[in-house]
């Protein structure tokens, strides 16, 4: 174990305790003392007892020598700091000085059995950073005669003061690497948590930890605004979140959590919109918020931005309503896309399996024809027509009319907005996700 602060630790102590044999490694002897004497060099509820008992059992030992941990070991986890530089970026100088340690130490150590030893991330970095700087470092100082590295991004998600019951009880277990032997080795090292390990690509993992801490940091602002608004209101935003979170259908779960194109319809911008306006009228700022809707208009700007960067005027846009299975136009940013393009004089054709001529009546149709009387001139209601000469598909559309439409006359480039045309189309040259 490189790195025995928070996660390191806790980590060495409850692998011990799990049966397996653990050297901690430190530079930092403040760190090394304490666990040589049994007990934790950090302050974490039920760590002291867990560190003595599994120095006691012989099972838990630190030392500042990489080598005098090294010997014989299977697998290295590297814990160790990566804070922020004054620019924000991550400072991987600690990452980079572990892994050296960690080949230069296996030169003078006794080779595991296997032959292999693993070198896993667990600190949270960058993606690309295993296969770049730690590649970089293992490049330079390669495994000794007799030996294999493997490499991998294990990210660690407990939490400082409930460490010991978060390391126990993970959210998740997963295991970046492209490495079968590393990917066993981890399965096998955590096999006493009876948590299904996911193997996954490297940068799955790396952004992964990302993930999860911008989500519990816009859950925090987010609660938070709610409160700053609602205050205004004589609204105990206490009340409303307790009543917000027992809806695990739409508001905690997986809904509204797929990375596509922007929100749209008659609801979501209208009424965000009026929980600005009622901050404003308030002089509260609302900056999560309002962002969302910027970055809502974000994600309309980068569609119109990538089709014009190509080439080709031929478009054809398959889906115009804003979501699936409804003619609702309002607010649909495929209108939006569309009303750019055609002004920015691209031609146009588009599908959609429900706001096409032959399916219009009543409102959708008297909406179409005095808001958008330029757009029911270009639909279609067969996908194949809107194909026909395009240099460029648009697609929020997800039925299977589209689909096969596209398999059989792809055009040049594709970008999905939606992540769910399946593997064929994915397959086909030019195409592009919108987020992936
Ligand atoms: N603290 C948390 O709750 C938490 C949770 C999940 C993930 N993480 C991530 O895990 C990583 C470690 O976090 P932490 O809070 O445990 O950090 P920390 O600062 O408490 O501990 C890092 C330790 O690494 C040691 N170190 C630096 N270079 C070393 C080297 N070459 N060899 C051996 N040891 C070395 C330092 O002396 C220090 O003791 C960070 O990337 C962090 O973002 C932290």
């Amino acid at each position: 174990m490189f790195g025995l602060g928070y996660v390191g630790s806790v980590t060495a102590a409850c692998l011990a305790a799990a049966g397996h044999e653990v050297w901690g490694v430190d530079v930092d002897t403040a760190k090394v003392e304490p666990i040589v004497r049994g007990r934790s060099p950090v302050v974490e509820p039920g760590l002291d007892e867990l560190v003595a008992a599994g120095v006691a059992a012989g099972r838990l030992r630190a030392t500042t020598d990489p080598r005098e941990a090294l010997d014989g070991a299977d697998v290295s986890l590297i814990c160790v700091g990566t804070p922020s530089t004054a620019a924000g970026s991550t400072d991987l100088t600690y990452i980079k000085r572990a892994v050296r340690d960690i080949a230069e130490a296996a030169r003078d150590v006794v080779r595991p059995e296997s032959g292999f030893h693993s070198i896993v991330v667990r600190s949270t970095v960058p993606p690309g950073t295993v296969d770049g700087v730690v590649a970089q470092v293992l490049a330079e100082v390669p495994a000794p005669d007799g030996l294999t590295f493997g490499t991998a991004m294990c990210p660690e998600f407990l939490r400082e003061g409930s460490g010991l019951a978060d390391f126990y009880a993970p959210p998740f277990v997963v295991v970046g690497t492209r490495n079968p032997r590393v990917g066993s080795a981890l399965t096998d090292l955590f096999a006493f948590l009876n948590v299904d390990v996911q193997i996954v690509d490297v940068r799955t993992a790396e952004a992964l930890k990302y993930a999860c801490n911008a989500f519990h940091a816009t859950k925090v602002s987010f609660a938070n605004e709610m409160g700053r608004i609602f205050r205004h209101f004589a609204v105990d935003s206490r009340e409303v979140m307790k009543i917000f979170v027992q809806d695990t259908s739409l508001n905690i779960s997986p809904y509204y959590l797929k990375p596509g194109f922007a929100f749209g319809g008659s609801c979501l911008p209208k009424d965000l919109r009026s929980v600005l306006h009622l901050a404003r009228m308030n002089d509260t700022e609302l900056p999560l918020l309002s962002g969302a809707l910027a970055t809502n208009e974000r994600s309309v700007r980068d569609i119109v931005d990538r089709v014009i960067a190509g080439p080709g005027r031929e478009i054809a846009l398959l889906g115009l309503s804003f979501k699936h299975a409804t003619d609702d136009l309002r607010e649909s940013p495929n209108v939006e896309v569309a009303e750019r393009l055609i002004g920015k004089g691209y031609n146009l054709r588009i599908y959609d399996a429900i706001v096409n001529p032959t399916r219009l009546v009543g409102a959708n149709l008297r909406h179409v024809q005095s808001k958008l009387p330029h757009l029911q001139r270009v639909l279609t209601d067969d996908p194949h027509a809107a194909l026909a000469g395009a240099d460029l598909a648009i697609v929020s559309a997800t039925d299977s009319a589209a689909v096969g439409a596209l398999l059989d006359n792809p055009p040049a480039r594709t970008i999905d907005l939606s992540g769910r045309l399946g593997a064929e189309v994915e397959a086909l040259p030019g195409y592009e996700g919108v987020g992936w």
